[in-house]
């Protein structure tokens, strides 16, 4: 107050009006402030959440798809809808898309049903999907990740794929097995041809009709068989140079296999049921397995003992090569077991696919495919037997259609020309 005693009342007065009002202005200055500073940190605070939502909602979603249960998933719908792929085809057209997320116990499938899509998971993010998932029939079919087919990525899978690309299916190594997928494409007609003389493959009242899908199977798991292990027959074989009873188990479990590699099985989602084998699959699997190691592993062992035992030194077959590779200090490339895990994954037969996985075998794959339609087309003129109204096309509950197929063959060349394939054979 001595300060105020200086000053003139009215100049003070002045001075305290002056400052109560300025205090009064710096007071609402302050709060206008504050409500400012308020309003802008809610505005901040609600703005963050905001474009957090906003992020989180710019994030791409999952696909459309079933809602799940808990921890289940749609484990029970898939069951009761089996088989899996049709049921997932089915929902993708009721949901009218292109791309779809059906989540099984913690895993979420993504099923893409159009080609420009699949293409983007194959080729352009080949990288993002270059893995393969764990799996109950995988894990029995690789011998436990020791092949390259279904492992998942890593160096196991890197080495094998090496190895596949440039020492075992390169272009000179196609041709240099020529001879044996020629010596199984004449073995084929052979068999064709003998069939399409037969009264005994009489059907439906019709002489000469073939069971193609039996005539095929045989025909591409044989070539496969001879470049392997340059055998024709595991047993004794057939005179008319079909399948014995060997051959059918053998390409009988392969094929079994096929079917359920990466099949729906209820343990690969939820792997606490694993016991109960809901689907069977684990016993299907197994029992395939056990079949396909009785024919091989015996020939493989054999033939790793020929060359340890020096027995051998030049390859004469796949089988050979995959023994003999070396590395660059000359130490075995693969070891027993991966020679023989590697001779089962090579036997396999489904469309190529495209990208950092795709199938190393398609050149192969293709030619031995050509060779059977040539051939087929080159001997015979096929047609609907007779008393069959047309030929059924409906699938099977898997990849197979449902009924084989059975068609009339006519040979249509000269017959020396197949007897010479006879003669070739004795
Ligand atoms: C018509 C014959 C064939 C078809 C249709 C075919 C089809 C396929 C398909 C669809 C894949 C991709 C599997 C995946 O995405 O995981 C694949 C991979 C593979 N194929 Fe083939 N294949 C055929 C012949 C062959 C042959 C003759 C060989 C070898 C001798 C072979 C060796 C492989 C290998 C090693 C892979 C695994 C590649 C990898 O995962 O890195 N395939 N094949
Ligand atoms: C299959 O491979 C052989 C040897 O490499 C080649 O001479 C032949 O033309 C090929 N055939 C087809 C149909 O690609
Ligand atoms: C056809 O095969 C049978 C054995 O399955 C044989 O007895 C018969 O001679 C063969 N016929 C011809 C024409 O090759």
């Amino acid at each position: 107050m001595e300060s105020s005693s200086l000053v003139d009342p009215h100049e003070k007065s002045n001075v305290l009006s002056f400052s109560s009002a300025e205090s009064a202005y710096i007071f609402m200055a302050f709060v206008f402030i504050i409500v400012i500073a308020t309003l802008w940190s809610i505005t901040l605070l609600f703005s963050s959440t905001l474009s957090k939502i906003k992020r989180a909602s710019s994030q791409p979603t999952l696909p459309p798809g079933p809602s799940p249960w808990p921890v289940l998933g749609c484990v029970p719908e898939m069951w009761r809808n089996r088989p899996a792929y049709k049921w997932v085809h089915r929902l993708m057209q009721q949901l009218d898309t292109d791309i779809a997320c059906v989540r099984l116990g913690n895993t979420h499938v993504i099923a893409v049903s159009n080609p420009e899509l699949a293409r983007e998971f194959l080729k352009k993010h080949d990288a993002v999907f270059a893995s393969r998932p764990l799996t109950m029939a995988t894990r029995i079919l690789s011998h436990g990740y020791i092949t390259t087919g279904v492992v998942p990525w890593g160096e196991q899978w890197k080495k094998m794929r090496r190895i596949l690309m440039s020492d075992v299916f390169s272009h000179s190594r196609v041709a240099w097995l020529l001879r044996k997928r020629t010596e199984e494409a004449d073995n084929l007609v052979r068999f064709l041809y003998n069939q399409s003389l037969q009264s005994a493959t009489i059907i439906n009242g019709a002489a000469g009709v073939v069971n193609v899908r039996t005539a095929t199977q045989q025909y591409s798991v044989g070539v496969m068989r001879r470049m392997m292990f340059d055998k024709r027959f595991f047993g004794k074989g057939r005179d008319d140079g079909g399948p014995g009873q060997e051959e059918e188990e053998h390409v009988g479990a392969l094929f079994t296999m096929l079917l359920h590699v990466y099949a729906f099985c209820v343990s690969d989602y939820l792997p606490w049921l694993r016991w109960l084998d809901l689907d069977g699959h684990q016993k299907t699997v197994s029992e395939a397995m056990k079949v396909i190691n009785k024919y091989q592993d015996p020939i493989v062992n054999d033939r790793i003992r020929l060359w340890r035992d020096g027995m051998r030194k030049e390859p004469e077959d796949l089988l050979d090569v995959f023994i003999s590779l070396k590395d660059s200090d000359g130490n075995p490339l693969l070891s027993d077991e991966e020679v023989r895990a590697q001779v089962t994954a090579d036997l396999r037969f489904i469309s190529f696919t495209t990208g950092r996985r795709g199938c190393i075998g398609v050149g192969l794959g293709s030619n031995v495919t050509v060779m059977l339609l040539g051939r087929l087309v080159q001997g015979f003129t096929w047609s609907i037997p007779q008393g069959m109204e047309k030929i059924d096309l409906s699938e099977a509950k898997s990849l197979f259609k449902a009924t084989p197929l059975y068609a009339h063959a006519k040979p249509r060349l000269n017959p020396c020309v197949y007897f010479s394939l006879l003669k070739s054979m004795s």
